[in-house]
């Protein structure tokens, strides 16, 4: 095994994403629709000496940790997801200062997990790497973080966009006749993606014989979702945000709430809204109308929260832009 040198690379980007629909049934052969959102993760590398650790340090995250190359089995998913990314390069795990900087908050299902085993994977294969590679070496850290993972977060990391994305085919880029305005509202409640992929894996065990018209709903409104999206057609889009939502309601990821986090965007003025990724906790997005201004809406919003908690939840608006 190589010791870690300067060809590892030593600047990384990785993009956060949004789910807009499929979460959970793109595990399951269904389709998933998914945009890249500005905020990020951005990594620097300075290579110390061979007897130095390997630190990964992300003060955003509140993420400072130390490895060196032991034979323990680490116990600590970000631990086990820079063993597998390093030791899947060939390096080891030493001799090197990697710094993070990034606005996305972390385990709240805006792909914060794939953005990390993404840029690792950029440093790890070094300026040369093809995109393939990066792709497939991220798979195996943020298959820890997933239990098991579709691709879809990996693939917006790496090369951002909308997508329509289907797991294990190439992803359908998608561009939007006109832009729609997207809300993204913090729960503050972490959670672990891998616990909710077994919670439905759990669910489908239980009642298989509902599996395959659970997933066929799925994939009928993530088609008209599409369309939608196709068409700028903000109303009915938010009408299939709802429905999604109800459907990763009855799969059991929903919490109350993400549930109220939904009812409050929809009663500040949006025109529908979602949990967005693994669920259990983490996002919410809610569609706009076209006719309120955001200041309108964040007014709105804030006033909801306010008055339910007393304080208001982290909030921010992606766009997703026309081609
Ligand atoms: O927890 P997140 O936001 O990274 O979302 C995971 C999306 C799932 O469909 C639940 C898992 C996957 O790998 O597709």
């Amino acid at each position: 095994m190589s010791a870690v040198d300067s060809s590892l690379a030593l600047y990384a980007v990785a993009h956060g994403k949004i789910i807009l629909g499929g979460e959970h049934a793109v595990l399951y052969g269904c389709p998933a629709l998914a945009t890249a959102i500005p905020e990020g993760l951005e990594l620097r590398c300075e290579i110390t000496s061979a007897k130095q650790p390997l630190i990964l340090d992300i003060p955003h995250w509140g993420l400072y940790r130390e490895y060196c190359d032991t034979q323990a089995e680490p116990s600590d998913p970000v631990h086990a997801a820079v063993e597998a990314i390093f030791r899947g390069a060939g390096r080891a795990i030493q001799g090197a200062h990697i710094r993070g900087k990034t606005t996305l908050p972390a385990g709240s299902g805006l792909g914060s997990s794939a953005a990390l085993c993404v840029a690792l994977a950029k440093l790890a294969l070094g300026e040369e790497a093809n995109e393939q590679a990066i792709f497939d070496l991220s798979m195996a850290g943020e298959s820890v973080f997933h239990g098991q993972a579709s691709g879809i977060d990996s693939e917006l990391a790496l090369r951002g966009g909308m997508l329509r994305f289907v797991k294990g085919q190439a992803p359908e880029r998608l561009s939007l006749p006109t832009k729609l305005d997207i809300w993204v509202i913090d729960s503050q409640h972490p959670r672990k993606s891998a616990e909710q992929v077994q919670r439905v894996a759990a669910r489908m065990q239980r009642f298989p014989e509902l599996s395959s018209a659970t997933w066929a709903l799925f994939e009928a409104q993530v088609g008209a979702m599409q369309s939608a999206l196709l068409a700028g057609d903000a109303a009915r889009l938010g009408a299939l945000m709802d429905q999604q939502h109800q459907q990763l309601r009855a799969l059991g990821v929903s919490t109350p709430r993400l549930d109220e986090i939904c009812q409050m965007a929809r009663r500040a003025g949006a025109l529908g809204a979602k949990l967005t990724g693994a669920g259990g906790g983490g996002c919410a997005l809610a569609i706009l109308d076209p006719a309120q201004s955001h200041e309108e809406f964040a007014r709105a919003l804030e006033a909801c929260m306010q008055e339910a908690h007393g304080e208001c939840f982290p909030h921010f608006p992606v766009e997703l832009s026309a081609a």
